[in-house]
């Protein structure tokens, strides 16, 4: 015990130290790569500008862009409009009272760009558009981790000397978050047709990218993680005030509630919560369930707490270090996350379709539910010092609060682990107070 108390405590310090940076900064230790790059393929160039193909590219592993989705905006460099847009549209017109005869479909300086519904008619349509702005995240499903428009601009410029890429890129999905750079040329893209027999190639192509900060999308977490296990009758909840509870809007009672969200309209971004001591619209339950010789079990239950939300495509990406010797998944999808060589504690775990990828919203139906078997690996497995819960959880890709670690269920006579957990809290206090200043 004297040998493993350091490690433990350096552990809990990493923990520590990490989320206080995450939650502050783009770069996610998850997914170091994780953007979402915006690419502009100009086709051909027309009268008075170019027709081009907008493509939106998730390349996050598990942050998805979800009902009602996406909104891209930009500011024209010039006098460009909008002449007209397959599988998409432009939310305002604007002036376009200079025009006649042929009305473009957007004069606005800095237009707003949505995707359109599923259902459009085939000949308003192209390839990967009109899923209303829905972005699968990469590993869950890179088929639809991409959306698609066209666009013909006017008033811009004919050669690829004289246009000018939009500026100012700013990328809703549909809250803030992501923050977008600056366009830039890059090697045009090759198309290759239907039969393969023929290479075409962009006039001009400009990436650009946008990265994803919880920092910016909210100040406040979104979810929180509760803990139990068989050897210990107390159930860890969320930490109080999890997700703040300054603003102390809840609902109890759930017919009140579904006039509400009747009322505010569906999915709406504003949560309507049900009254809890947490406060936060997601809670994830983690439950040691059983103990085998050679395997151990875990309950996953994800519950939602959130009137105004169906959480479709949800996914959660959990931490623990016997991730490498999973053995069993039981109605979820999974996925290792490895973004370093050789560290294989990283899982995305997801809802199996038509099944339980619809976490609908607060009230009897709003969970899902899965259980884990792991394979005991003897150098490290063991129930104690709270070692069987998970070190990280996110909850479409936020990061949830874990209870502090000295609240874990302790198993039976472990009482003189107290001395040694208090140490444990005076350091990570000591740690929080120089991560803070
Ligand atoms: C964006 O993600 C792709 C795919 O992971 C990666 O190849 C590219 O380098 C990333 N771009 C940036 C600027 O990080
Ligand atoms: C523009 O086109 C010319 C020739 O057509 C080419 O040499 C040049 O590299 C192009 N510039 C860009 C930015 O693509
Ligand atoms: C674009 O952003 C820059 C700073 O980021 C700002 O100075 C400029 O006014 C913006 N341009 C437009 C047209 O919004
Ligand atoms: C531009 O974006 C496309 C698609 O996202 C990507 O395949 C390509 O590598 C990017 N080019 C550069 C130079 O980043
Ligand atoms: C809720 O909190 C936010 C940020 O903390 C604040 O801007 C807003 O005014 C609060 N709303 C209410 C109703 O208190
Ligand atoms: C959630 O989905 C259910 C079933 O499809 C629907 O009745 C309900 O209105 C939806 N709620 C919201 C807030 O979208
Ligand atoms: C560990 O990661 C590799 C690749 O990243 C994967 O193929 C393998 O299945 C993982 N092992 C386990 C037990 O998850
Ligand atoms: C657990 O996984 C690691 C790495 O994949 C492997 O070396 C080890 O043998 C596994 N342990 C058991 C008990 O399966
Ligand atoms: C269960 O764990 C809690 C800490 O969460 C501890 O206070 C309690 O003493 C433990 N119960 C037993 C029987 O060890």
């Amino acid at each position: 015990m004297g040998i493993r108390f350091p490690i433990i405590s350096v552990l809990f310090l990493f923990l520590f130290s990490w989320t206080s940076f995450t939650t502050t900064e783009a770069y996610d230790a998850l997914d170091p790569t994780g953007n979402i790059t915006i690419k502009w393929d100009i086709l051909s160039w027309t009268g008075d500008g170019y027709v081009a193909r907008v493509s939106i590219f998730n390349f996050q592993q598990y942050r998805h862009i979800q009902a009602p989705g996406w909104q891209l905006g930009w500011s024209w460099y010039k006098k460009e409009v909008i002449w007209s847009m397959v599988g998409a549209q432009a939310t305002e017109q604007g002036d376009c009272s200079k025009f006649k005869g042929n009305i473009p479909h957007c004069c606005k300086k800095t237009p707003t760009v949505v995707d359109l519904l599923p259902g459009t008619p085939y000949n308003q349509q192209i390839s990967n558009c009109c899923r209303g702005g829905v972005i699968s995240s990469w590993a869950q499903d890179p088929s639809t981790a991409v959306s698609s428009f066209q666009i013909s601009v006017g008033q811009s410029g004919t050669t690829n000397t004289t246009v000018r890429a939009p500026r100012n890129v700013t990328l809703k999905a549909p809250g803030p978050g992501y923050t977008c750079g600056p366009a830039k040329v890059v090697p045009p893209t090759n198309f290759i047709s239907d039969d393969k027999r023929r290479k075409t190639q962009a006039m001009l192509t400009w990436n650009m990218t946008c990265t994803y900060s919880q920092f910016l999308a909210q100040k406040t977490p979104t979810c929180c993680v509760s803990l139990s296990a068989f050897y210990n009758k107390t159930i860890v909840p969320c930490p109080t005030c999890s997700c703040g509870c300054q603003n102390g809007t809840c609902v109890d009672n759930p017919k009140i509630a579904s006039v509400v969200s009747a009322v505010s309209g569906k999915n709406n971004l504003q949560p309507l919560l049900q009254c809890t001591q947490h406060m936060c619209p997601i809670r994830v339950h983690w439950h040691v369930k059983t103990n085998y010789k050679e395997y151990w079990r875990v309950k996953v239950t994800i519950t939602n707490f959130n009137y105004n939300m169906n959480y479709s495509q949800w996914n959660l990406v959990v931490q623990h270090p016997n991730f490498d010797n999973i053995t069993q998944l039981f109605s979820f999808n999974y996925k290792p996350l490895s973004p370093y060589a050789g560290i294989n504690d990283t899982a995305m775990l997801w809802g199996i379709k038509f099944y339980n990828d619809f976490l609908s919203q607060a009230g009897p139906v709003g969970n899902v539910q899965s259980e884990l078997l792991f394979r005991k690996d003897p150098s490290s497995f063991t129930f104690e010092k709270g070692w069987a819960f998970p070190r990280r959880i996110y909850f479409n890709g936020d990061n949830c609060v874990m209870p502090p670690p000295d609240s874990y269920p302790w198993l039976p006579n472990a009482a003189s682990n107290l001395a040694t957990s208090s140490l444990i809290i005076l350091i990570i206090n000591f740690f929080s107070v120089l991560i803070l200043m």
